[in-house]
């Protein structure tokens, strides 16, 4: 099936994450387990960044060494990662010597291309967005984005020939490269404007915290042109060993990297152009996600609405917690978080939806074993087609290949809703007290089809809802670590499966999803 290379941004350690990177990450771990779940050899990355003014000031501010500072960062965001159940294949870290080499082979080729050189610059900086900005990017003279005024720096630097590469970039936004497709348009406007080349480089003085600049040692390397390395880095760009250029043949171009809109540009312009300049292909996709807002509002410290999300996985375990931001928060368009809608969310979908049509279908097949045993067959009339079965399946890969995730999940809730019908129209309980064996028969039938729909539905939710869908095929009787090891294609076979030999197996266990009441108590539901 081949291998897949996804990467979310490295995350600055100048603070503590919030809801918004543990999206991201989430976002990432689904398609990482999809591509796994169908196959592929997949690379999941995620990391730090750690270089830059501004943690070089929180860290002081703190009165702590950086390292330390970033250390202690990195190990919550490592926690973190654990608890949302996320299964990245490397941590990467811009102070972890191999990216160092990674940076010097980097700035080497771009300088050898001639595309670096050396200029006296006064600027605008914001050291919240860690980069230049013009006049007309600011609101009132503020940075929209820190509601800071950024800080006037006349240095001279190193520059990087960005306006080189403006026609190249041009010709990339009639693909696909970036998704959503409105995300593109942002970018082609700006090219529009030209672009002109940018600084790369601090005095040491100015910014004593980063990657020094190779044969000159005053200078140390911008935040951004260090941090974007990293997808190189991790797959062994730079490194001596053979399984490094291995590594690298096999897994570059990346396939996706996930990123926030705000970062859009340095990833669908810079990056490419840095690509282009050291002559290393570019990634497939860079896939741009909205950002959450919070009752409506933008996330800030200020407000003091910023949502941890360590709360949140106390709160409402890691399973809902990962639900509402597959459903909840497309990464087409901003998406916003509230308490009140995540609890409406866990109760409808969760509890109710997935939870109690898995239960009803057990308590059913639990029932009813007998009539299976006896007359089981997997189609038995109109109706129990596995057609119905395969429309909602082929949807949802449909949609997971186009990075929908939303959608492959509203085709899953759309599945539950068909079966929950089903049930009320077809009333198998009164089959059950039928005397007739044709009734004994479509009972059989049905219990098949509600039974492969639900071995289906678990393995749907698996990229979201990991734990649940472990739990949901030990219930239907199966061993959750052998199917795992299934080849994907044989987890749909052409003619159905028979429950014949599994339905003794079936063992109803309490609810997969209680239902949340209140902030302290819950009761359990189908009691
Ligand atoms: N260090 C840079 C990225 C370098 S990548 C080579 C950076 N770090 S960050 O800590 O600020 O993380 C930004 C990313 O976190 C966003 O692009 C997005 O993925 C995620 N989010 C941060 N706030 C967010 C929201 N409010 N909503 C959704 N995602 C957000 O930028």
């Amino acid at each position: 099936m081949g291998k897949f290379y996804v990467t979310t941004p490295i995350y600055y350690a100048s603070g503590e994450p919030h809801i918004g990177h543990a999206y991201t990450t989430v976002l990432c771990d689904f398609f990482a387990r999809f591509k796994r779940m169908t196959g592929h050899d997949v690379f999941f990355l995620t990391g730090m960044d750690e270089h830059g003014s501004k943690i070089y000031r929180v860290a002081k501010e703190k009165k702590m060494e950086p390292q330390k500072f970033v250390d202690d960062i990195a190990e919550v965001y490592k926690n973190l990662f654990k608890a949302l159940n996320i299964t990245n294949d490397d941590f990467v870290r811009t102070t972890e010597e191999r990216h160092k080499v990674a940076v010097a082979a980097f700035w080497k080729r771009c300088a050898e291309r001639g595309d670096i050189y050396k200029k006296k610059y006064t600027g605008l900086y914001c050291v919240g967005c860690e980069a230049f900005k013009k006049a007309k990017d600011l609101h009132q003279g503020l940075c929209p984005d820190h509601n800071q005024k950024p800080e006037e720096l006349s240095e001279e630097n190193y520059f990087f020939k960005l306006n080189r590469y403006q026609r190249a970039l041009e010709k990339l936004f009639s693909s696909t490269f970036v998704v959503p497709k409105d995300r593109a348009r942002e970018m082609e406007a700006i090219l529009k404007e030209g672009l002109e080349d940018v600084s790369i480089s601090r005095h040491r003085d100015a910014l004593p915290w980063g990657i020094p600049v190779p044969e000159d040692e005053s200078q140390i390397i911008y935040v951004w042109f260090d941090a974007l390395i990293n997808y190189l880095t991790a797959v062994g760009f730079g490194g001596e060993k053979k399984s490094d250029s291995e590594k690298f043949k096999y897994f570059w171009p990346a396939d996706v990297h996930i990123v926030g809109k705000e970062i859009n540009r340095f990833h669908s312009l810079l990056w490419p152009a840095m690509l282009m300049s050291a002559g290393i292909d570019l990634p497939k996709t860079i896939l741009v996600h909205g950002w959450i807002t919070v009752n409506g509002q933008k996330m800030s410290k200020t407000v003091g609405n910023v949502i941890d999300p360590f709360d949140l996985v106390k709160k409402y375990g890691v399973e809902a917690v990962r639900y509402y931001m597959g459903r909840e928060l497309p990464a087409q368009r901003d998406g916003d978080f509230s308490y009140a809608r995540f609890e409406e969310r866990y109760n409808a979908d969760l509890a109710h939806g997935l939870g109690n049509l898995f239960f009803r279908i057990l308590t059913m097949a639990e029932k009813y074993k007998e009539a299976v045993e006896k007359y089981g067959v997997f189609s038995d009339g109109k109706g129990l087609e596995l057609s119905h079965i395969e429309n909602y399946w082929k949807r949802y890969l449909e949609h997971f290949e186009n990075y929908e995730c939303s959608a492959a999940l509203d085709a899953v809730w759309e599945f539950i809703s068909f079966l929950d019908k089903m049930i009320n129209n077809e009333k198998p309980w009164e089959l059950a007290k039928s005397s007739d064996i044709k009734d004994a028969e479509r009972l059989a039938g049905l219990l098949n089809f509600f039974l492969e729909s639900c071995y289906r539905i678990s393995w749907m939710i698996y990229p979201f809802l990991p734990e649940t869908s472990d739990k949901m095929l030990v219930q239907l009787g199966f061993d959750a670590a052998e199917e795992r090891k299934r080849n994907f294609e044989s987890i749909y076979p052409k003619s159905g499966r028979q429950f014949l030999g599994t339905i003794a197996k079936i063992s109803k266990g309490e609810p997969i999803f209680p239902l949340y009441v209140s902030d302290s108590a819950q009761i359990q539901i189908n009691k």
